[in-house]
């Protein structure tokens, strides 16, 4: 009996629809009951063989059995979407009264604060900053600043040699002379960077340590100028109360040559037993560029004169921040890093 089928397909049809589905099963469950091909539509098909008169009461039928089974579906639908709905609602809550996560903001190393705040003073000066490499040539770090092949001076710096011509740079004066051999003067650059020297590890010794060099070039430099520089320096660096004292000295590549001391804070140069009774502690070395250096480079040295300084970055902060054993500053124990 046809309206038996309908009736049955009405039966199943809700059934299914009692279970858990997804919006896809839902869908296939339409097609499969209500679809062109669908059961339904199966049925309807056999109408003709039914005899006249039966046939508008089945069709009845079979419209309202389709109508039930309709919204019986929108209905489910309705509340799998409902349901689908609250969930992603729960999935994405966010608690915006949790605590954030806290980032720890890092913060400059002592050796490059300085290196900032010395680049900063001589940039205000109107100096630029030069660069040269770690693995240097003999050449430049000695030949050509005057300290030929058999040169005493040479012993002062136990340098780490690579070969016969290459070597671990002991000093950043190799970059004047890769400035000089590229530059016309006027000259005004500082150049910073690790240097290697093959010393025992102590409190006031490294093999690897820093250096900043300072070189100008120009017509008429004189050594007040280079006094004048350094007093600045200085004062910015540690304050207006800083005062320096030159003290004569030799290095092959200046003429004449100084080594440059700061008076003692601690005892304002009466002598402690922090400057060791001598009220001043060294901090570079610094002098008038030697003619010798400047015709290597090419540049005329009856026209032209300079001066130049280097000075070990890690006593420059030791000074300044109070900083009593330099194997601190290669530690990079954060206890220590993190005051300042
Ligand atoms: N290069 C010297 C040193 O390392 C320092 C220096 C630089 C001296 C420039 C004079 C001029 O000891």
């Amino acid at each position: 009996m046809i309206s038996n089928d309908l009736q049955d397909i009405e039966r199943r049809a809700k059934e299914e629809l009692e279970r858990d589905q997804s919006a896809a099963e839902l869908e296939n469950l339409r097609v499969r009951f209500l679809g062109k091909k669908g059961e339904l539509t199966a049925i309807l098909k056999q109408m003709s063989t039914l005899p006249p008169e039966e046939r508008p009461v089945v069709g009845q039928l079979a419209n309202r059995i389709r109508a039930n089974i309709e919204q019986a579906i929108s209905a489910r639908g309705a509340e799998i979407l409902a349901i689908s709905a609250a969930k992603k609602l729960y999935d994405e809550k966010l608690d915006v009264t949790l605590p954030g996560h806290h980032h720890d903001l890092g913060n400059l190393h002592p050796i490059n604060s300085v290196l900032h705040e010395v680049e900063e003073i001589f940039l205000g000066m109107g100096f630029s900053i030069a660069e040269g490499p770690e693995v240097e040539y003999d050449y430049y770090n000695f030949e050509a600043l005057n300290l030929p092949p058999d040169h005493p001076a040479r012993d002062t710096q136990d340098t780490f040699y690579i070969s016969d011509k290459v070597l671990l740079r002991t000093q950043t004066s190799a970059i004047q002379i890769r400035v000089m051999e590229n530059h016309k003067p006027p000259i005004r650059v500082i150049a910073s960077g690790r240097v290697y020297r093959s010393d025992a590890v102590d409190a006031t010794h490294s093999p690897i340590f820093n250096q900043v060099e300072a070189l100008v070039v120009d017509k008429g430099i004189t050594m007040g100028d280079l006094i004048g520089t350094l007093e600045l320096m200085m004062k910015r660096l540690y304050g207006e109360d800083a005062k320096i004292r030159l003290r004569p000295h030799h290095f092959p590549f200046t003429e004449p040559s100084a080594e440059v001391d700061i008076q003692c804070f601690n005892c304002g140069g009466k002598g402690c037993s922090m400057c060791k009774g001598e009220g001043y502690v060294e901090l570079l070395g610094a002098g008038m560029v030697h003619p010798k250096v400047l015709e290597t480079c090419g540049i005329d040295s009856t026209v032209y004169s300079g001066f130049a300084f280097g000075l070990g970055l890690e006593r420059i902060a030791m000074r300044k921040y109070g900083i009593n054993d330099m194997r601190l500053l290669y530690e990079n124990d954060l206890r220590f890093l993190e005051q300042f």
